[in-house]
């Protein structure tokens, strides 16, 4: 039987480049490698305040361009995580299977409290790697292709699963996080040194569902050095670099060679080359887009994904709450 794989994205704001690189081509590049299952992480959209209407907005364009990517229905199981109510049960018995020294300890935590200027930090994204780690272990999957910012929620549930295996006896099977060898993190265009997201700022943050005039614009204003040249030098150029791994990663063609043919012409003439082909490629996404979210396909997949997910979802609740003594 083929290895499984599993991922997911959150709908809280609009999907950006980096989660294009970073994770949903890597869906499309494994599809028909593994037994796939790509989910819409919304109870997760829950650990900071959202707007009801917006989330399913949200919710649904990222279902679109699930589709408009090129996630198969046929191949892959996509579904929506709340539609699988054993998510958040097994995600409360990993809660009680963890340890608030270890939840305090991840990076996102530590630096999505640091922009919360409150005494009010919802508990939700304190215990949220611990529904992430139920998502991936409830469906046995082997794999969990992530950006670089997932790897270590990844790792704690390398640890949750140990633990639980240990204490209960074999019950989930290890999962290992999958990174794109150089599209794991796309810097923000106008900050290179932090991560693309929808939380660093708007103009650095190209999103999928753009205007493209606004994207092109982005592009061209991309914060870069001052020395000219095009080479892939993360210390010296991280603006540069960024550039040169999103055109990579679109193109398919090595930083080498795109060093070669960008050798000569300034920074002017590249970034109106990298402008080119992501205007290109989100036009292309965003025609599909439009077409499936007026259609009522999205609502078929979902209900048979639902079907689908839920039925060894329930396998293996039904398992764990035999051996922690709740059957
Ligand atoms: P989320 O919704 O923040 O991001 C979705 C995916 O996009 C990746 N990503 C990036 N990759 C490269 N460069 C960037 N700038 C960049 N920004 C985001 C993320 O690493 C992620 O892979 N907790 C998860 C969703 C989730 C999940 C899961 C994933 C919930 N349960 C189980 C895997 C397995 C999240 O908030 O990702």
């Amino acid at each position: 039987m083929n290895k499984r794989m599993i991922s997911g994205i959150k709908p809280t704001g609009s999907v950006t480049l980096g989660n294009y690189i970073g994770a949903l081509k890597q869906f499309i590049r494994y599809q028909d490698e593994y037994e796939m299952f790509i989910f819409l992480a919304d109870l997760h959209a829950l650990t900071l305040p959202i707007d009801a209407n917006e989330l399913k907005e949200n919710a649904r364009n990222l279902l679109a361009i699930y589709l408009a990517c090129g996630l198969n229905p046929e191949k892959v199981v996509i579904f929506r995580q709340s539609d699988v109510p054993e998510h958040a049960e097994l995600g409360y018995v990993m809660c009680c299977n963890s340890y608030m020294g270890e939840l305090q300890r991840m990076t996102q935590y530590k630096d999505k409290v640091q922009n919360i200027k409150s005494d009010n930090i919802p508990t939700g994204i304190f215990i949220y790697p611990t529904l992430m780690a139920a998502d991936i272990i409830l469906y046995q999957a082997n794999y969990v292709p992530v950006g670089i910012d997932q790897k270590q929620h990844v790792e704690l549930a390398r640890d949750l699963v140990i633990r639980f295996n240990h204490r209960y006896g074999d019950t989930f099977v290890l999962p290992e996080p999958v990174l794109s060898k150089q599209g794991a993190k796309i810097y923000s265009l106008l900050n290179p040194t932090k991560k693309m997201s929808k939380s660093e700022s708007e103009k650095g943050t190209i999103y999928l569902l753009e205007d493209l005039k606004i994207t092109r614009k982005k592009i061209m204003s991309a914060v870069t050095d001052s020395d000219n040249e095009v080479r892939y030098d993360v210390i010296n150029k991280p603006g540069i670099s960024n550039l040169l791994v999103i055109m990579s990663e679109l193109t398919n063609r090595s930083i080498e060679d795109l060093e070669k043919e960008y050798a000569t012409g300034g920074y002017g003439n590249f970034k109106k080359a990298v402008a080119d082909v992501v205007c290109n490629e989100l036009e292309k996404l965003q025609n599909k887009v439009n077409e499936i979210k007026n259609s009522d396909l999205i609502d078929k997949i979902l209900a048979e994904g639902a079907i689908k997910a839920s039925k060894i979802a329930k396998d293996t609740l039904r398992e764990v709450y035999s051996k922690i003594g709740l059957r």
